[in-house]
């Protein structure tokens, strides 16, 4: 061999190394979940998950207390919301809530030690719309969450925000760049869309607005169908954050010979499709109404206030903590039940 081949070759070799230095090595394990020959396989890769298993493990529930004796109305002074709990229970909450929510802090995060009654913190402000909007994840979203439901814990992990939430991102055009607008397109490197050239934000159109999601044509001709290739790949950019955030692949969700048809997809494409419009809910109706009150050095770049996507909750795994069912022991972050009508009313497609 030449020199200049044995350089070529290095060169080669070093490039190939750097190519695959992203990729997981074998072996990975497979699972079938679809019909057999539709090619619906689950792949993980056991080291990956045995890596993140104290993320998903859910932390044990405090000791029960007596459900009777005198309700908190009786002895505090300030309560909008926790008022149906008794002491005990009340207690019990406020300690849950401070080593889910800021256990470096403690009660302090949220109270002034000297009055525990008044709301001069904008953390207690917070909080307190935050046990409101759990109530309803609890009570009302139960297309998505079932049984399982959602505490503080879930999304917070012990953190003051939670880890996994987003920011608007700042317009690239505005950045200096010599060509244009690149309209959010092939910016390299976005892990909001696992790193793949497509548009990076698939968080604002469709997790804060309601934009359609679905892309393809339903008429055998192309003019029944207003929606464009830049639409599609958007689509895509949601698509590959919700199955970055559960942990999985396309066919968890569809059979991929037809990605739009709802009779060959499987139950979780239902339960993902109620999930997006919680998301919607949890950062129209509580999340951004909060700005107001939170101090612009916890804001991002334009100003926005953490909001919620599918990792928030998720972080990886299809089933939030895997499945733990922790809010059944908490009373305070049950939710009422809304009437039946809304509910079909959802169920019909009306968001
Ligand atoms: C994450 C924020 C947060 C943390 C941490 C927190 N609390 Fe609270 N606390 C609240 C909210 C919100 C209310 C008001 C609930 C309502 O309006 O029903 C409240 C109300 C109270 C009240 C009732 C005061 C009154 O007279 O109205 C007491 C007492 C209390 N908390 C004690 C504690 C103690 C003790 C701790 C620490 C173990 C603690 N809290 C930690 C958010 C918090
Ligand atoms: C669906 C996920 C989710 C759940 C469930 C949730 N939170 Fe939050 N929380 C968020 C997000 C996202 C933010 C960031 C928005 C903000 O700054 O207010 C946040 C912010 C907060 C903040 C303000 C932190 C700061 O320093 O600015 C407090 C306090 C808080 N949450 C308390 C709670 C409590 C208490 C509970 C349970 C009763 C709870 N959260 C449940 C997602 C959640
Ligand atoms: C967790 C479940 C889930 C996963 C995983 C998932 N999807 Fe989806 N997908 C959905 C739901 C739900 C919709 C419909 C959303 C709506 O209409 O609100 C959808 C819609 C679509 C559409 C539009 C179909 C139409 O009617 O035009 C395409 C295309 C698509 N997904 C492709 C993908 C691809 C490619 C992947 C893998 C990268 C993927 N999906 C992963 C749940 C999922
Ligand atoms: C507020 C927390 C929360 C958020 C945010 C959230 N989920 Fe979930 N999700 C849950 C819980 C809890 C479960 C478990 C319910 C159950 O027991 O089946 C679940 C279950 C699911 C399942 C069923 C998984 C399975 O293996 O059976 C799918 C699919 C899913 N979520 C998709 C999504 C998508 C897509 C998003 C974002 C659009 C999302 N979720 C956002 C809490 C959340």
């Amino acid at each position: 061999m030449s020199p200049n081949r044995n350089i070529l070759v290095a060169l080669l070799v070093s490039g190939a190394t750097l190519l695959l230095a992203g990729c997981e090595h074998p072996p990975v394990a497979h699972e079938q979940i679809g019909y057999r020959g539709t090619g619906m396989e689950r792949i993980v890769n056991p080291r990956t998950v045995a890596a993140n298993a104290a993320l998903h493990e859910a932390p044990e529930a405090a000791p029960a207390v007596p459900a009777d004796g005198p309700k908190a109305t009786l002895l505090y002074k300030n309560l909008q919301v926790l008022g149906d709990l008794n002491v005990a229970e009340f207690n019990r909450t406020m300690a849950a809530m401070t080593q889910w929510v800021a256990p470096e802090q403690g009660c302090a995060h949220c109270h002034n030690p000297a009055n525990f009654a008044e709301d001069s913190k904008y953390t207690k402000v917070v909080a307190r719309r935050m046990i409101q909007m759990t109530r309803q994840i609890n009570g009302n979203w139960q297309d998505h969450v079932k049984e399982t439901g959602v505490t503080c814990y879930t999304c917070h992990r012990g953190h003051n925000i939670p880890e996994k939430s987003w920011f608007a991102e700042r317009e690239v055009a505005t950045e200096g760049r010599l060509l244009g607008n690149n309209f959010g397109q092939n910016r390299a490197g976005m892990a909001s869309v696992a790193n793949a050239s497509l548009p990076y934000d698939p968080y604002t159109p469709y997790l804060l607005k309601a934009n359609e999601i679905r892309v393809a044509g339903t008429t055998a001709l192309p003019t029944g169908n207003k929606t464009s290739i830049k639409d599609a790949e958007a689509t895509h950019g949601l698509m590959i954050h919700m199955s970055d955030a559960l942990g999985v692949g396309c066919t968890w969700c569809h059979n991929t010979r037809a990605m739009a048809e709802w009779s060959q997809s499987t139950p979780q494409r239902v339960q993902a499709w109620f999930g997006i419009r919680m998301v919607r809910e949890i950062n129209n109706e509580y999340i951004v109404p909060l700005t107001a009150v939170t101090p612009p050095d916890h804001l991002g770049p334009t100003g926005d206030i953490a909001k919620a996507n599918c990792a928030t909750c998720h972080q990886g795994a299809n089933k939030p903590l895997n499945g733990a069912a922790m809010a059944k022991h908490y009373p305070a972050l049950a939710g009422a039940a809304k009437p039946a009508d809304t509910l079909a009313e959802r169920k019909a497609g009306k968001n």
